[in-house]
């Protein structure tokens, strides 16, 4: 935003002065050799030097301009970070430290700000002194031309005035070419960010299911999310149409990397991962998302309503099938009880929600969006046991069908799975139904009766 905001300055009011300006500086210039070419040299020469020391100032204070733009972007960042935690920062006694590294920020800023000052106002300062100096040149010389009547008195004063309209866009270019560089360093960055990949390459990804039934495949996928340190090795698996396939293992196993692999949001480094036989990272992404929906631990609900947060992946979609997804989600449940129902704003200006109720806004987004695959990341953990209750009922309307990928702590969410996989260490170590799995009095067994005993 800032950095396009230097470009509206300079295209708004900068360019229109600079071409006005240049336009009189040159007519002026013309009238001005006309009447006298000695004076007119005189006259050049403190605009020339004046002209390269504005041009090494406006290069020194590019890259400075640059920086201010990434310093701001940094600080703000930062300031917006710290306000979402501010809990957690007033729970630690932290406050010091974020004022400090706030006002680090600030500094940083401060003295940025104080180099391209100094460089501006040594072309200002140039400019006004070059104005007297041309000034006082001109009245010692036109005054010692009349004198001799190498001059009248009339072309004296032209002489002057032409002078004047000629010095002051110059002067004035001194503003302008402060706006101009400042939008040439926001443009450069603006370039950067549009010169950024995109993740639907539409040269890459240009297939297109037509009717996406969600058989999603891994075969002996590897992936890392840096180059040496793999988090996954040689992961196969079938998820059938309509199935439910439970990830479990110890955290940090690799189950949320799996998830990530399924949605496309990161892709395999070898082996490949296939959607109704069609290799996913070929498949558009448009076309591939507008069949997938995710459910996540931490789920994010943006400020506005609570129908406006269901209703996000289909904003089109009729009020009784809003509400039939509220239904199902037991939202209707809790804002039955409020006073503006589903018109309730959540957020910083309406409502705190618990995370029960946060999570069912979730599920009921989810049902509304009506995927075919469908990712649920820990959508049950940290949840009190009768939020849990409504959640468990909430996510059997939403996986209905669909060929789902559940992670969970808890176990009895995952009993009914069609298969289980338990991953160790980017493994996959027991694969099977629970049933199966139990019977094997393996890992998945060990995992079971732990978690049964408390
Ligand atoms: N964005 C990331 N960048 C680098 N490493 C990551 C990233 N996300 C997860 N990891 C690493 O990948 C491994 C598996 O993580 P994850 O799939 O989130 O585990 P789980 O969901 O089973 O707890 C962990 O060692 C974790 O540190
Ligand atoms: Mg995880």
């Amino acid at each position: 935003m800032n950095d396009v905001e230097g470009v509206r300055n300079l295209v708004g009011t900068g360019l229109v002065q600079l071409v006005g300006g240049v336009l009189t500086a040159f007519i002026s210039l013309a009238l001005l050799i006309k009447i006298s070419p000695m004076m007119t040299v005189y006259v050049l020469v403190p605009v020339a030097i004046f002209g390269v020391v504005s041009l090494k100032a406006f290069g020194y204070i590019r890259p400075v301009f640059r920086e201010r733009g990434k310093i701001n972007a940094e600080v703000t960042g930062r300031l917006t970070e710290t306000l979402n935690g501010v809990r957690v920062i007033k729970g630690f006694n932290a406050e010091k430290q974020e004022i400090k590294s706030f006002e680090e920020g600030t500094e940083k800023l401060f003295l940025n700000v104080k180099k391209s000052l100094t460089a501006t106002s040594i072309i200002t300062s140039s400019a006004t002194f070059l104005l007297g100096l041309s000034s006082t040149g001109i009245m010692g010389i036109g005054g010692y031309m009349i004198m001799n009547n190498d001059l009248t008195i009339g072309q004296f004063l032209s002489f002057t005035l032409y002078l004047g309209f000629m010095i002051a866009p110059i002067v004035q270019m001194s503003n302008i070419g402060s706006q101009l560089t400042e939008a040439f360093a926001g443009l450069d960055r603006t370039e950067e960010l549009m010169n950024m990949e995109s993740e639907d390459d539409g040269s890459i990804r240009t297939q297109k299911i037509k009717n996406i039934e969600g058989h999603v495949q891994f075969s002996n996928v590897t992936f890392g999310y840096e180059e040496e340190k793999k988090v996954l090795h040689d992961i196969s698996f079938d998820a059938r149409p309509g199935s439910v396939t439970a990830l479990v293992g110890s955290s940090g196993s690799g189950k949320s990397t799996i998830a990530a692999l399924a949605a496309s949001f990161v892709t395999p480094n070898a082996g490949t991962i296939t959607v109704d036989g069609h290799d996913l990272s070929l498949i558009s992404l448009e076309n591939f998302r507008s069949q997938l929906g995710v459910v996540l631990q931490d789920d994010f609900l943006f400020e506005g309503t609570i129908k406006e947060n269901i209703l996000f992946p289909r904003p089109n979609a009729t009020d009784e099938e809003v509400v039939a997804a509220a239904k199902a989600a037991y939202v209707t449940e809790f804002t039955d009880r409020f006073e503006e129902g589903m018109a309730t704003v959540i957020g910083e200006r309406g409502i705190k929600l618990s995370g029960g109720q946060r999570q069912r806004i979730a599920i009921a987004r989810a049902i509304l969006a009506n995927p075919r695959i469908l990712i649920l990341d820990e959508a049950t953990s940290n949840l009190d046991t009768e939020s849990e209750s409504y959640i468990q009922k909430s996510l059997e309307n939403l996986m209905g069908g669909r060929t789902t990928f559940v992670i969970a702590h808890r176990l009895s969410t995952i009993r009914r799975a069609d298969q289980i996989l338990v991953i160790e260490n980017g493994l996959i170590v027991e694969q099977g139904t629970h049933d199966d799995l139990i019977s094997e009095e393996g890992r998945y067994f060990e995992l079971y009766t732990y978690q049964a005993r408390i």
